[in-house]
């Protein structure tokens, strides 16, 4: 059972603007735009990770909002989380939104997370997902509802999770107090869990790795986003060796992201018969808003492979390219604004390797578009296993492309990651090009 027809994507994705896949050489470079290294400036420390640790408690009446995310675990995987919810809800004080104005926005950024998470808990009851919640608009609890909705439209955000509320915003670490800012670099494997859990035993281990590949993907990503930034400068300065510096560093940053995210999708770490059943659903959204159907958190809006691709000059072309660029309707408006000041840049580091470049920029600049092509390859490989499960049929409730109650298209999956993969493929170098 798939959504219904009016509510496929009827908006168009927001226009490109970027040049087209670096096909331009730009023998005379114009100065960098200031715009994308302002539009980056706020976010060279941490990428699309919040730039300050995650707040872990909220003042006065607001703590009880996330105090009630692990209180639902049992029901979660049991009989549902509805009337929990309702109940919890109708003891909030009635003027807890007005009283959000008086929040820092760190300590709104939290609370937008826990709402956003309670929302998509409601929106789900139980898993496994029932496959008639698939189409229904659940009747949320109008407080849970109001405080939701009224911290989105302030946050720049619509109506839904994504990656940035459900994930970003849902983690701790001892080597990061929470609200302090910090460095991605202090992130790693063993020292990111997540913050509030939905799930117990076996399912919370599970949720805990699915949300620290997440927030370890986005961690790496921000040193592909500093060497990107770098190697645009140095295309623009005519910088021969700053050019190949900054794809050396772009190459390690690839790699280390790629390697991140391979270490979590293992079969034997993530489980792939459980992750559809326990872990996904709760992450889609799938209702529609006015004419759009809002997607929920999803691999397209990971900041870390869109900076490769902006930095390589992978164009944005096919369905998953419009999905990707569709895709930062939901992110922050910082990161929006960052994304489309890069996209005039798209396509600059190729032309400067192809017209300028020594040959050590080109070799590194094909291992990044190597790298970033066998990613893929793996990720369309990975997914499909995934998305097999455990060979039942589980509402499919993700996420940007896919909104299936049903077995998911296995092949539709293949297909549509092999668009990517072909475009990223396009980008090497062919030695008439050297
Ligand atoms: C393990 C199971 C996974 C499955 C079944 C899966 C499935 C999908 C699907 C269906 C899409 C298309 C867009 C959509 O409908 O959301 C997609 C895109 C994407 N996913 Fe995943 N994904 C998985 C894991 C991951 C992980 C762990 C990451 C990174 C941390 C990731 C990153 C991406 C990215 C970046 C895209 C955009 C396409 C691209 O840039 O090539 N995915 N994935």
């Amino acid at each position: 059972m798939g959504a219904p027809e009016s509510a496929q994507r009827s908006t168009a994705p927001p226009p490109y603007s970027g040049a087209p896949g670096g096909e331009v050489p730009l023998p005379h470079p114009a100065p960098l735009r200031p715009a994308l290294l302002d539009a980056a400036a706020p976010l060279r420390r941490t990428g699309f990770l919040p730039t300050r640790a995650p707040l872990l408690t909220l003042p006065g009446p607001f703590q009880a909002v996330p105090d009630l995310i692990p209180a639902l675990a049992g029901a979660y995987a049991g009989s549902g989380v509805r009337p929990l919810i309702r109940e919890a809800t109708q003891a909030w004080p009635a003027d807890l939104t007005r009283q959000t104005e008086d929040l820092t926005p760190d300590e709104r950024d939290a609370l937008l997370a826990a709402a956003a998470t309670l929302m998509h808990l409601y929106r789900w009851a139980a898993v496994p997902v029932h496959p008639d919640w698939f189409d229904e608009t659940p009747d949320f609890p109008r407080a849970l509802e109001g405080l939701f909705r009224h911290l989105s439209a302030a946050r720049g955000l619509p109506p839904c999770g994504g990656l940035y509320t459900l994930k970003y915003l849902n983690w701790r670490s001892p080597d990061v107090a929470p609200g302090a800012a910090y460095d991605a670099a202090t992130l790693h494997a063993g020292n990111v869990r997540i913050a509030r859990s939905w799930h117990t035993g076996e399912a919370g281990e599970q949720l805990d790795l699915w949300l620290q590949t997440f927030v370890l993907a986005e961690a790496r990503g921000q040193a592909v986003l500093v060497a990107g930034l770098d190697a645009v400068q140095a295309a623009h300065e005519h910088d021969r060796d700053a050019l190949a510096g900054a794809l050396e560093a772009l190459h390690h940053a690839v790699r280390a992201v790629t390697r991140e995210i391979n270490v979590f999708t293992r079969f034997h770490v993530i489980r792939t018969d459980l992750w559809r059943v326990l872990i996904q659903p709760t992450f889609g959204w799938g209702l529609t808003e006015g004419r759009t159907l809002l997607e929920g958190a999803s691999g397209l809006q990971l900041g870390a492979t869109q900076f490769a691709d902006l930095a390589l000059g992978v164009p944005f072309s096919g369905p998953l390219g419009a999905a990707l660029l569709a895709s930062r309707a939901y992110l922050p408006p910082e990161q929006r604004a960052l994304l489309s000041a890069w996209d005039a840049h798209h396509g600059d580091v190729r032309a400067a390797v192809q017209t300028w470049g020594d040959s050590r920029a080109r070799d590194l600049y094909g291992a990044c578009v190597q790298d970033m092509e066998r990613w893929r390859v793996s990720h369309r490989e990975r997914g499909a296993a995934y998305l097999r499960g455990d060979g039942q049929p589980h509402v499919m409730a993700s996420t940007g492309t896919q909104f299936e109650a049903g077995v998911p298209h296995d092949q539709a999956f293949r297909d549509l990651m092999t668009t990517r993969v072909v475009d990223t493929r396009a980008q090497r170098l062919t030695p008439k090009e050297g």
